[in-house]
């Protein structure tokens, strides 16, 4: 698959681990910054990597800051985009058999890269099941239409 990669400055000493562990399973990676340690901020990132996936240039994306929060809310606020914020396998792999996410995110002060690693395989190896499930995220692509977003 073809994926996005972002971070800010707290989340960037993770990211080229995981750009290494994704290759290694066979992705393509795209960094969408920052390149530097320099204080930065996750909205930035977290925005660019989204658009990237909504236009859909990338399949799906991958965003890491102190705690995956602030960065996965940014990504939220691009239509079309469910982004997860995860800190374990199981909501990981729930999270697209039933939600069909579409970005995962998580932080670099609350996991350690191993457990990163199995999230992200849990979460890349998972396939969205569908039916009625389906039905709810279109209820919620219908919620972002009412709202503008
Ligand atoms: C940066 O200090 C920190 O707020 C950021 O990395 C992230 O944890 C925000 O949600």
């Amino acid at each position: 698959m073809n994926i996005a990669i972002g971070s800010d400055h707290v989340g960037i000493e993770l990211k080229p681990v995981i750009i290494a562990y994704l290759e290694e399973l066979g992705h393509t990676v795209e960094d969408f910054g920052p390149f530097s340690t320099e204080r930065t901020d996750y909205p930035i990132y977290g925005e660019k990597v989204a658009k990237s996936v909504a236009n859909k240039t990338h399949d799906l994306g991958v965003l890491i800051c102190g705690t995956g929060v602030g960065i996965s809310i940014s990504a939220n606020k691009v239509a079309g985009i469910r982004a997860v914020v995860c800190s374990e396998p199981y909501s990981a792999k729930l999270s697209r058999e039933h939600n069909n996410t579409n970005i995962l995110a998580f932080g670099s002060r609350v996991i350690g890269s191993e457990l990163a690693k199995m999230i992200v395989k849990e979460w890349l190896d998972a396939e969205f099941e569908g039916g009625r499930h389906a039905k709810r995220i279109e209820m919620i692509a219908g919620i972002e239409q009412e709202n503008n977003q």
